[in-house]
């Protein structure tokens, strides 16, 4: 008897299994209610007494080690069971991956750019390392012009006629020496300025240039098309147009839109009056077409220039030009956004 209860030992010990069900079946063989070792324990009582003991030592031994066997083979295979699932089972959910965030500039910049492709105009860009040319001159800036000043230009190295654009007319003038009419083109990217940083201005800033030149564009147009901007951005249509000097267009004027008085916020930011400065714009100079390559008995046009930055500072309600540059994780993981 002790014998064959060693057989079954050695057996137990060999065996191996490939699957959970074969394990269970193992179970079952050897654990199960009318399994082996239930056998040989409703075999105790015919033992003769002075064999009692190594018998029962063996029983125990058996199932002392088919239990083991068990749970062992259970252990192996469940953990298998979960690699393949983790590696291989693609329709299992991925683990969540952090997405970033989009800059403030940037979500400004696409809504600006979005709205306008909407109606047509594409978007160019141009260096922001300019010669006198592009940034002054063609743009009918007189060399006397206060824009020229030492202070508010910065010129790479010693050369005059190399500096940072201090804005993106200069890709009008790109654009327009490239392009022949129709032409309608936005134009966002920095812009350079030798100010004093403080809470509301900043030596780079971005902007967006608009133009639009064809047959026969009027002032008419300019303003339906600023509304539509106006409407579309801010969700306000009423705008007015101040008369103003930019020495590339003629008429000029400065564009507010009216925000309101609702709030304290509106308040300040509009000083009490309710409306907003948001851009200048005007018909652009004869003289610039004619600079560009442009016939200008032909063809007319308009142009338009803001300041991105103030705009994303307004909408977001920042109260700090300075966040925008200085890269605070706490302050750009707030803008999450589709755009
Ligand atoms: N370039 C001007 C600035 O930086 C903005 C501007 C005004 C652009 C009138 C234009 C315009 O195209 O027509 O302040």
């Amino acid at each position: 008897m002790i014998e064959t209860i060693q057989e079954h030992i050695a057996e137990v010990e060999k065996f191996t299994a490939t699957s959970i069900d074969a394990v269970e079946a193992f179970r079952i063989k050897y654990l199960g209610k009318k399994g082996i070792l239930n056998d040989f324990f409703a075999e105790f009582k015919n033992v003769p007494n002075e064999e009692k003991k190594a018998f029962g030592q063996a029983v125990n031994e058996l199932k002392n080690s088919a239990t083991e066997k068990v749970n062992a083979l259970k252990d192996a295979l469940e953990s298998k069971d979960e690699e393949k699932g983790r590696f291989g089972d693609l329709t299992r959910p991925a683990t969540p991956l952090e997405l970033g965030s989009r800059h403030p500039i940037s979500i400004v910049r696409n809504q600006i750019i979005d709205i306008f492709s909407r109606i047509g105009f594409n978007v160019s860009e141009g260096p922001e390392i300019e010669d006198d040319w592009h940034n002054f001159t063609a743009l009918n800036l007189p060399e006397y012009h206060p824009a020229r000043d030492m202070q508010d230009t910065f010129f790479v190295q010693t050369d005059p006629d190399i500096l940072l654009r201090t804005h993106t007319s200069s890709v009008q003038v790109r654009y327009m020496e490239n392009n022949q009419p129709p032409i309608r083109t936005i134009s966002p990217g920095r812009v350079y300025r030798n100010e004093a940083i403080s809470a509301r201005s900043h030596c780079f800033f971005h902007q967006v240039e608009g133009l639009y030149i064809d047959k026969g564009v009027s002032f008419a147009d300019l303003k339906q098309t600023l509304q539509y901007f106006t409407t579309e951005m801010f969700g306000k249509s009423r705008i007015r147009l101040r008369p103003s000097y930019f020495p590339f267009t003629e008429p000029s004027a400065e564009v507010d839109v009216y925000w309101g008085l609702e709030t304290e916020t509106d308040y300040k930011m509009t000083k009490g009056t309710g409306w907003l400065e948001i851009m200048g714009c005007g018909m652009v100079d004869p003289n610039v077409l004619e600079n560009c390559g442009i016939d200008s008995k032909t063809y007319s046009g308009f142009a338009f220039g803001m300041g991105i930055d103030r705009i994303a500072l307004l909408l977001h309600q920042i109260s700090d030009i300075r966040m925008l540059s200085e890269n605070d994780l706490r302050f750009l993981e707030q803008f999450k956004s589709a755009l």
